[in-house]
């Protein structure tokens, strides 16, 4: 059994494949050809977005937000401490220091109430409202900008962490790399009100390219203007007018023309997505010690992810169980963020963040993908069920 099946939905699509690739190999524009542009056009009707400025990865499409809005050392950025590494990565190489606000132990979404006491912590530079780094204990930083996660595929509480960020003027950046095509409320995740959205392209995402990909979306003019110069190293009036700094952020055509040929599926997939995670959640439930994903009321997931939580202790036995069956098995993410060594000298303890420690220790990931039938979900129920017997 495959733990994402990229092959068969690569039979589904070769020919279109195929075809966009060879237009590609004709025109030979492979820098910013003509699929680029189709693409974002294609991407900001699907979501509803204004702009779409695609780029190299996920992590740019962090990044280049960030550096639009000059984040620098001094400033604060909230961000969740189980993710994967790019969302607190990409405000520290600009020399911000992450503040880590604990997740949700249901959703695995930021906690909002959480976010407004980490907001007062760093404003009064006092770790007994919330924990902080060591920077933040001893000066007071500028909170600049907060990074919610959706997590394994649905977004987080955008509501109540736009109305928080509202309050103290602070940027708000969807991190969506995991939530294209899922929904919140009948709005398009990407176009949530955020004043950017940044979403990828990895080949394992629910909407992936054979290669490195991403894309960022915002309403703002001013700040589209900005991606598109930081895209192309700070270019000006042309590449060579440089009037600030930037990066070779760029998409290839190439990997737009693939995903133009996957778009024509995508909203199946999505809905075989959502499938796929009603029969998990008919025939898990009822086994004992094992609990399913929740999604909230009002949204979409994209299922990026399906994450089961397990007790205390089990999961090294149930992964090996399942592995015997031939059931692969992964752990997003085993260390949370703030216990990872290279975040050594921000001075977390590991109980700082509660919830995103609990789940680390605790959560597994199972097979999923749009092409999973239900005889595999029945077969993976009942390794689960033997495992936990
Ligand atoms: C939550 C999250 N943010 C950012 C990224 C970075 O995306 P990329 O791998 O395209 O750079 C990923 C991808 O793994 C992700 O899962």
């Amino acid at each position: 059994m495959q733990f994402i099946d990229l092959a068969k939905q690569q039979t589904r699509i070769r020919g279109a494949v195929d075809a966009r690739i060879k237009t590609v190999l004709d025109h030979g524009k492979y820098i910013m050809g003509p699929e680029v542009r189709e693409l974002e056009e294609l991407f900001c009707s699907f979501t509803g977005a204004k702009h779409c400025i695609t780029c190299s990865s996920g992590t740019d499409a962090l990044l280049m937000p960030l550096m639009a809005w000059g984040i620098k050392q001094g400033d604060a950025v909230f961000v969740p401490p189980f993710t994967f590494f790019a969302t607190a990565e990409e405000p520290a190489l600009l020399g911000a220091t992450p503040i880590f606000v604990d997740v949700d132990p249901v959703t695995f979404n930021m906690r909002p109430d959480l976010l407004e006491k980490a907001i007062e912590a760093v404003q009064k530079a006092d770790p007994s409202i919330y924990p902080l780094p060591k920077a933040a204990c001893e000066r007071k930083l500028m909170p600049r900008a907060v990074i919610p996660v959706d997590l394994f595929g649905q977004a987080a509480d955008y509501q109540a962490i736009l109305a928080i960020a509202k309050a103290h003027g602070l940027k708000v950046i969807e991190d969506a790399a995991q939530s294209f095509g899922g929904s919140r409320h009948g709005k398009m995740n990407c176009a949530l009100g955020c004043h950017a959205a940044a979403t990828s392209f990895f080949p394992a995402k629910p909407l992936g390219c054979y290669g490195d990909g991403g894309a960022v979306f915002t309403d703002d003019d001013e700040l589209a203007e900005l991606l598109k110069s930081i895209r192309v190293h700070g270019k000006g009036e042309d590449k060579y007018d440089n009037v600030r700094l930037g990066l070779n952020g760029r998409i290839d055509t190439l990997q737009a023309a693939i995903l133009l040929a996957k778009m024509e599926i995508f909203p199946q997939e999505i809905e075989s997505r959502q499938q796929v995670a009603a029969w998990y959640a008919q025939h898990l439930a009822g086994i004992d010690g094992l609990v399913p994903p929740t999604v909230a009321s009002g949204c979409v997931s994209a299922w990026a992810q399906y994450c089961i939580m397990l007790p205390q202790g089990k999961r090294q036995t149930v992964a090996n169980h399942l592995k015997q069956q031939d059931i692969p098995t992964n752990i997003y993410y085993p260390k949370p963020q703030h216990c990872l060594a290279v975040f050594a000298s921000l001075g977390y303890a590991p109980a700082d963040m509660p919830a995103a420690l609990h789940a680390s220790e605790n959560i597994l990931a199972l097979p999923f993908h749009p092409y999973l039938e239900e005889s595999a979900v029945q077969q993976i129920a009942a390794a689960l069920k033997e495992a936990l017997a």
